[in-house]
């Protein structure tokens, strides 16, 4: 059973009502996705671990904390690479690496064209982005990818997903947290997201 969290926040449900308007451009679009992006992280890491660290202000020495893990974000190509910037607004000292997939338009399985991860991804805290998830082939494989190459804590942060996707998902990876803006109706014929948003890849690049 998959973990789902959907993120209700006022402002994380406006700016997806926004993005979701079809009359919304790619310049807001991509505006739109980054501010939402960064105020899903900010729900997302509230349990992460803190370490004290010793500081001197300007008037004495005290202590104070720091986030005690290591991050590593990995976006799936090209449409997670959208939520990018978003992510590292907030951690900036994350490390980013990248699994390259297509759905075929056909058979809607994922095709893997490129992947490069960080060294060490056991002892880090990975966060998996991609705007949409639809019949959870893509995720599926990324995650796959990533547990591989040795990574354990995993969470998925994606903006809209589909019932469809969110049990295939939690099947194949019921250790993995998924959190998303909305769970939409369902999926239409060609595997998109109904209500959806379109076309993700396409309408945060204009293709
Ligand atoms: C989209 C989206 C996900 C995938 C979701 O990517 O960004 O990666 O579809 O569908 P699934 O859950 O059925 O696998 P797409 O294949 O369109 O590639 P793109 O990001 O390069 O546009
Ligand atoms: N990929 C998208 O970009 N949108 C959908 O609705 C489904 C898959």
């Amino acid at each position: 059973m998959t973990k789902l969290h959907i993120l209700d926040h006022p402002l994380i449900q406006s700016k997806l009502t926004r993005m979701r308007d079809v009359r919304t451009d790619n310049e807001d679009f991509r505006q739109l996705l980054d501010e939402l992006t960064a105020l899903m992280v900010y729900e997302i890491t509230r349990d992460y671990p803190l370490r004290e660290r010793k500081i001197d202000t300007p008037l004495e020495s005290t202590v104070g904390l720091g986030i005690d893990t290591p991050v590593v974000l990995v976006p799936i190509l090209r449409a997670g690479t959208g939520m990018l910037s978003g992510v590292l607004h907030l951690i900036p000292m994350a490390k980013v690496g990248h699994i390259g997939l297509y759905r075929d338009p056909n058979t809607l399985q994922p095709v893997d064209y490129y992947c490069k991860l960080p060294l060490n991804l056991s002892d880090a805290q990975v966060i998996l982005v991609d705007p949409m998830l639809a019949t959870g082939g893509s995720a599926i494989a990324a995650t796959d990818t990533i547990k591989r190459e040795g990574g354990k804590d995993i969470q998925f942060l994606c903006l809209v997903a589909a019932p469809e996707g969110v049990e295939a998902y939690g099947a194949a990876h019921p250790d993995v947290p998924v959190y998303t803006a909305a769970l939409d109706r369902q999926l239409n014929e060609k595997g998109y997201i109904l209500p959806g948003l379109g076309d993700a890849g396409d309408r945060i690049f204009g293709t």
